[in-house]
């Protein structure tokens, strides 16, 4: 059942580019637009949102940090991103013309449970992005948009975070069709560029062995800070969850721009520090600011660890190690760069022996508040 892999997880990350191409799956009619059937809110409800709130714990949280760049981005409608278990206790401001996203893995976390209830009594509608069939915060939401990525057995979410990004940019470039033609063109081609990401991380997972070795050499490490910026901060956010997760190091993710109001003073001699660069397609002086990043923390003696797209060689020179995932618009990249930190967590956490499947401590619903 574990498709000759070791673990549930190694099964899952290698289930990823079917996880994607799944949950794409029939999702726009032969003239390219979006149909998403299944989402049975009226239309003009749709169209009349004027926020989107974003409710998820753990790492479909950090989905949906990623979604947030490209729904604003795509939609033009304000969105926020809250973990569950803090929403509903600071008065939130929902409406009848807020548009909640519940993102949960199972359907049955508590904490996203109860969030949802309370932004229903307030008069939104809710759409639930979920992995399993007929769990409850779909059964209780005013629809669902389902990921298609198969059951996750392993503890540690992977597989669910891909498809998770890719059904909630499927929403965004939906209400993004909903509110008029004038992004019909961008609409269509940032379809064509998803259809080609699972075979692109199909090339991640065929030349994994170098990320592998890293991870495996790093078993002693103490403490692994990631940093990222636009997209890449989510990614970073995630890529230190699952070193935590898995293997009980301290990691922490961080926005690049961040770096010199604080997490700078971390870096000292030997501090490995992994940094997603930000596409060399999105903003230039984006890209040029985290060089410099890597530059700055190279310095200071940080062992630098870079994840960057193919041809971007900017960061060679200040990196210990850089490690090319393929090319692709800025916004789908996160559907990249973390595969190769999944990787790297696994293969750390499996070179400390620990049960990468079952890490101490955890659960895989979280049923309880
Ligand atoms: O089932 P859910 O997506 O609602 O779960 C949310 C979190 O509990 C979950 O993502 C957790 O953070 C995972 N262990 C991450 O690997």
């Amino acid at each position: 059942e574990k498709g000759g892999f070791d673990s549930f997880m190694e099964k899952e990350i290698h289930d990823q580019p079917d996880a994607v191409a799944q949950t794409l799956l029939g999702r726009s009619d032969t003239a390219g637009n979006l149909v998403l059937d299944e989402l049975r809110i009226d239309e003009s409800i749709l169209r009349s949102v004027d926020k989107i709130v974003v409710l998820a714990c753990g790492t479909s949280a950090y989905a949906g940090q990623v979604a947030k760049y490209a729904i604003e981005h795509w939609c033009r409608i304000p969105t926020e991103v809250e973990l569950s278990h803090e929403f509903r206790y600071r008065d939130p401001i929902v409406n009848e013309k807020t548009l909640v996203v519940a993102i949960s893995q199972s359907g049955e976390t508590m904490d996203t449970l109860m969030a949802v209830r309370y932004a229903r009594e307030q008069g939104a509608k809710v759409v639930a992005i979920c992995n399993t069939n007929g769990s409850t915060i779909p059964r209780e939401s005013d629809a669902v948009l389902y990921t298609h990525a198969g059951p996750e057995i392993a503890v540690a979410s992977t597989k669910a975070f891909l498809a998770q990004i890719t059904a909630a940019y499927l929403l965004g470039l939906y209400l993004a069709q909903l509110r008029g033609n004038k992004y019909r063109d961008e609409i269509a081609a940032v379809m064509d560029d998803l259809a080609e990401i699972p075979a692109k991380i199909q090339a991640i997972l065929d030349d994994a062995e170098k990320i592998k070795a890293l991870g495996t050499d790093m078993a002693n490490a103490k403490s692994v800070l990631f940093l990222g910026r636009h997209v890449g901060f989510p990614v970073a956010m995630e890529g230190a969850l699952k070193l935590k997760e898995l293997a009980y190091i301290h990691a922490e993710g961080f926005a690049a721009g961040e770096l010199k109001h604080g997490p700078i003073a971390l870096i000292e001699e030997g501090q490995p520090v992994v940094v997603v660069m930000p596409s060399p397609h999105g903003r230039d002086s984006l890209h040029a600011k985290v060089v410099s990043n890597v530059q700055e923390i190279r310095a200071r003696g940080a062992v630098t660890i870079v994840i960057a797209e193919e041809g971007d060689t900017s960061a060679e020179a200040y990196s210990e190690h850089v490690f090319y995932v393929p090319v692709s618009p800025a916004l789908l990249a996160p559907l990249l760069t973390t595969v190769p930190l999944q990787i790297f967590a696994l293969a750390l956490a499996g070179a400390k022996g620990y049960d990468v499947d079952q890490p101490r401590n955890l659960a895989k619903s979280v049923t309880v508040e």
